[in-house]
């Protein structure tokens, strides 16, 4: 069972200012052939929940995992995996499933709490590497110099 909440609740912004009716090739083809993390058997418009969530939680266009250029979608090589940022997206897949499942799920909330789930967005926030600022850096001591050798 795949239970990651990728906080999809955003409006299909992506695809419905792309998409028209007529133009079916700006869709993904069918058929998917190299799935290793979700279920191959994964329903297209689930799938595509999915890349939404992945575009929107980093900020970025299809073509920043997948091989192919600008918005023609037909002419993507979405099976392809010659990315590096693919493979990156395959470990956080992974890692985002570990955390609800195997460690969220497992915190002792009060009753009534719902619980809350880690998506792509929530450590992305629109950017594809997260930013690391802390609020308020703390004190530090001045370093010590490293001892001579
Ligand atoms: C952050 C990286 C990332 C972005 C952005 C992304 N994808 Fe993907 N996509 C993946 C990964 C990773 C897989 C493979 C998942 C797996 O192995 O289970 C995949 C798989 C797919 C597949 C299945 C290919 C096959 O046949 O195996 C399609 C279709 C697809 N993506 C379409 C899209 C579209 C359309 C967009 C833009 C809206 C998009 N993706 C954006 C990472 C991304
Ligand atoms: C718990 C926080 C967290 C979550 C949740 C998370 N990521 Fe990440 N992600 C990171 C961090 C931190 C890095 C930087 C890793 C590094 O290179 O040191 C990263 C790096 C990446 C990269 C590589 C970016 C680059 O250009 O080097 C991709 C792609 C990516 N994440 C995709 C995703 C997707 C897709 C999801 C949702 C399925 C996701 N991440 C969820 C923390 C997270």
């Amino acid at each position: 069972m795949l239970t990651i909440a990728l906080g999809l609740a955003f409006p299909g912004a992506y695809s419905e200012a792309q998409q028209q009716p007529e133009q079916p090739a700006q869709e993904a083809p069918p058929g998917f052939q190299n799935l290793q993390v979700l279920p191959m058997d994964i329903d297209r418009r689930e799938l595509m929940n999915y890349m939404k969530g992945f575009a929107m939680g980093l900020g970025v266009r299809c073509w920043y995992c997948h091989k192919g250029e600008g918005d023609d979608l037909s002419k993507f090589d979405f099976a392809a995996d010659e990315k590096r940022t693919k493979a990156a997206a395959r470990v956080m897949l992974r890692m985002v499933k570990a955390i609800n499942e195997d460690h969220l799920s497992k915190v002792p909330r009060e009753k009534d709490a719902a619980p809350v789930t880690v998506m792509c967005a929530t450590c992305h926030r629109g950017q594809p590497r997260p930013e690391v600022a802390p609020l308020a850096p703390p004190p530090r001591a001045p370093q010590t110099a490293p001892s001579q050798p």
